[in-house]
């Protein structure tokens, strides 16, 4: 039921795509609903230019003939659409599940307007129950997690932190990065822990999304909801 509530959230965020509009375009399962709708639309006639946040969704965009771009040649952006792990009621976000968070930061960052996609189990009071994506430089990775352990502790937090993929073979994200993710449970301070992991050397980037969504389209059992950030 779950993947047919993510493709009812991403149709419903293509009606929000206009003519000449520059787009952010999402990953993960959700945003891949959202490449193939936008896909049919382009194939209609409908005139966008995406700038795609990781390899497979590139592909996938490509394949379904969607004109695409970098930041480079558009730094500017009118709408990025995007799956997210957690949703807070602050639409505060997790993200990185699928190990694309780096660009999909800066991507929602250079975009007037984030809309997030995804079915309802992806909502929460207090984020923090799926783990935490920290995207970091693979040189002095045992410093780094030490400083992120450290960095956890300080602000009474603590939890497993592993290697994506493991020691042996550890995933890779598009930047040429590992990540690690962090069991936390519950996230009281997100705002904080925000702040401090990105002051970390060898941090890249972290999956917490703060102030980036102002809109999201969450499907469940009563159709498509449409939720707006409280602050
Ligand atoms: C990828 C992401 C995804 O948006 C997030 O993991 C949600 O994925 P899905 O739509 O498959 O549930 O942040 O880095």
């Amino acid at each position: 039921m779950s993947d047919a509530w993510k493709r009812l959230a991403a149709e419903k965020a293509v009606e929000d795509v206009r003519p000449g509009m520059k787009l952010g375009i999402g990953t993960g399962s959700t945003a891949e609903h959202f490449v193939r709708a936008l896909g049919a639309r382009v194939r209609e006639g409908l005139d966008v230019t995406g700038v795609p946040t990781s390899e497979r969704t590139h592909q996938l965009a490509s394949e379904e003939g969607i004109r695409l771009s970098t930041l480079d040649e558009m730094p500017e952006l009118d709408l990025t659409v995007d799956g997210a792990d957690e949703i807070d009621p602050e639409m505060r976000l997790i993200k990185g599940g699928g190990g694309a968070l780096l660009r999909e930061k800066i991507v929602a960052a250079a975009s007037k307007q984030m809309i997030v996609i995804a079915d309802e189990s992806k909502l929460v009071d207090v984020l923090g129950r799926f783990p935490l994506p920290i995207e970091v430089v693979p040189f002095g990775l045992g410093a780094t997690t030490l400083a992120v352990r450290d960095c956890l502790s300080g602000l009474g937090l603590s939890g497993q932190l592993t290697i994506r993929g493991g020691d042996e073979h550890p995933f890779v994200t598009d930047g040429g990065h590992f990540i690690l993710d962090a069991e936390l449970g519950r996230i009281p301070d997100a705002d904080a822990l925000a702040d401090k992991l990105v002051a970390i050397p060898g941090v890249v980037e972290h999956g917490l999304f703060i102030g980036l969504a102002a809109k999201a389209y969450v499907a469940g059992a009563d159709g498509v909801r449409t939720i707006v950030a409280s602050r």
